[in-house]
């Protein structure tokens, strides 16, 4: 009997004739002889008109309730997508609780909401991320894979900071402390010397004491190593992922951006090239605009968000000093106070979604940089040891999934783009 149903999106293109669809009650009105019903599956939303006379149990279906029904498509004007469905049998139905998310409860908290998350999830709203979502990982797969990159998989248990020790969470292991992997970023080095090009897509974990709105505890970050790559091989790599991604979303999701109210202009520009900026111009660009900011100082959120509307397509920002950046990156030869690393920064004041940059080959400059940084080479000794034997220069980055999607959706906060958000405060649902 559920075989024969169609998704909704084909009910209302077909227009008429005898249908089955089944889904879960979006709206309902009770009028004096018929009660209309709004019913939304994963593919969109129909109007179900049934005679009160013949179908008194219409009349109990709360939100949510689910329920299969077979009718006559009719052409209606006044309907979601000019169709409603004239029901004739109900085939199916489970009669749900009232359902706790009304209108007040949308506009009224948003912790609310995340409390809810599991149930909020069938909101159009997050439906149409969810799907933005799923292309958005589609695409990134898609260019690492044409382009001869192999995907890898790295641990996320491990034992050596990747991004500094203030965003490590341990976990007991045991009886002994390990931690959870804030990068993958070493592994994939590891691997570069058996494949040359690898990526991965997976979580990151970083104890982040603020809640920000682009700060998450979880993230998933694709991350990709080149050998045989400067800086701007790297870089060019990361302009040209996003555009193939941000590309790949206008052509495929143009009605969730449209559900979302996305305006699309900032997303079909961004095509290679990004702007190049130095870190030097950043800070004169910045204190032009009157920002209070010296050489060496670093860019926050608020100096990113400033920089970005200066500009129209997404920035590769590079060349910062070397105490701004992790000890792994590889200090420009001509000018060593400053490193061969970059960000790349999303427009409309998003900032930065991308964070890479070419790694210290040399065995002895990687253990000197160690010790300047106030580490111990001891606990980098497969790290060191990946330069001992036939080292190669390399590059390559991190991107922040979730901020891309946040960008491309034009969210306001990281947490509205993840199905189940973890921050400081939130671990449930
Ligand atoms: O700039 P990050 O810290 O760089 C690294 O982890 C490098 N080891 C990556 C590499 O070169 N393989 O992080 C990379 C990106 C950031 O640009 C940002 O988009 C995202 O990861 N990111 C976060 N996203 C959400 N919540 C957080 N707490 C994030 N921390 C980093
Ligand atoms: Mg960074």
């Amino acid at each position: 009997v559920f075989k024969k149903a169609i998704p909704i999106s084909e009910a209302i293109k077909l227009s008429t004739g005898y249908v089955t669809v089944r889904g879960w009650v979006y709206r309902k009105r009770v009028l004096k002889e018929k009660v209309f019903v709004v019913l939304r599956d994963s593919t969109g939303i129909i109007q179900l008109v049934f005679p009160r006379d013949r179908f008194k149990i219409a009349e109990e279906l709360n939100i949510e309730s689910s329920i299969v029904v077979s009718g006559l498509l009719v052409k209606e004007p006044r309907a979601p997508g000019g169709v409603e469905l004239h029901v004739e049998s109900i085939d199916w139905v489970y009669i749900g609780e009232p359902y706790p998310i009304n209108e007040d409860a949308v506009t009224a908290d948003s912790e609310y909401l995340l409390d809810v998350r599991h149930l909020w999830l069938r909101s159009r709203k997050m439906q149409a991320v969810l799907k933005i979502r799923h292309t958005v990982f589609e695409a990134l797969h898609h260019y690492f894979r044409k382009n001869g990159f192999y995907e890898v998989q790295a641990p996320m248990f491990i034992t050596a900071a990747v991004e500094g020790g203030a965003t490590l969470f341990r976990v007991d292991y045991f009886g002994r402390p390990v931690y959870l992997t804030q990068s993958s970023q070493f592994y994939l080095e590891a691997l570069i010397y058996s494949l040359e090009k690898v990526y991965t897509i997976a979580p990151s974990f970083r104890a982040e004491p603020s809640r920000t709105r682009r700060h998450l505890t979880e993230f998933w970050h694709a991350e990709m190593e080149m050998a045989w790559a400067s800086m701007e091989d790297a870089a060019r790599v990361g302009e040209e992922v996003i555009s193939y991604t941000v590309e790949k979303v206008l052509q495929e999701r143009g009605e969730e951006l449209k559900l979302l109210g996305r305006k699309t202009e900032a997303l079909e520009k961004a095509k290679p090239p990004f702007y190049r900026v130095s870190y030097d111009e950043a800070i004169e660009i910045l204190r032009k605009k009157g920002l209070n900011i010296n050489w060496g100082d670093d860019i926050g959120a608020d100096e990113e968000r400033a920089l970005t509307l200066e500009f129209d397509k997404p920035i590769i920002l590079y060349g910062f000093p070397e105490k701004l950046k992790a000890f792994y990156h590889r200090n420009n030869p001509q000018r060593p106070e400053v490193t061969l690393s970059f960000d790349v920064l999303l427009p409309e004041g998003y900032g930065e979604v991308i964070g890479g940059g070419e790694r210290i080959y040399d065995a002895k400059e990687l253990i000197d940089k160690i010790i300047r940084f106030g580490l111990n080479p001891e606990d980098y000794q497969w790290y060191i040891d990946l330069r001992r034997y036939g080292s190669v220069p390399h590059s390559g980055f991190g991107l922040g999934v979730d901020r891309l999607v946040m960008w491309i959706t034009g969210a306001d906060h990281i947490r509205d783009v993840v199905p189940f958000p973890r921050d400081i405060r939130r671990t449930k649902p």
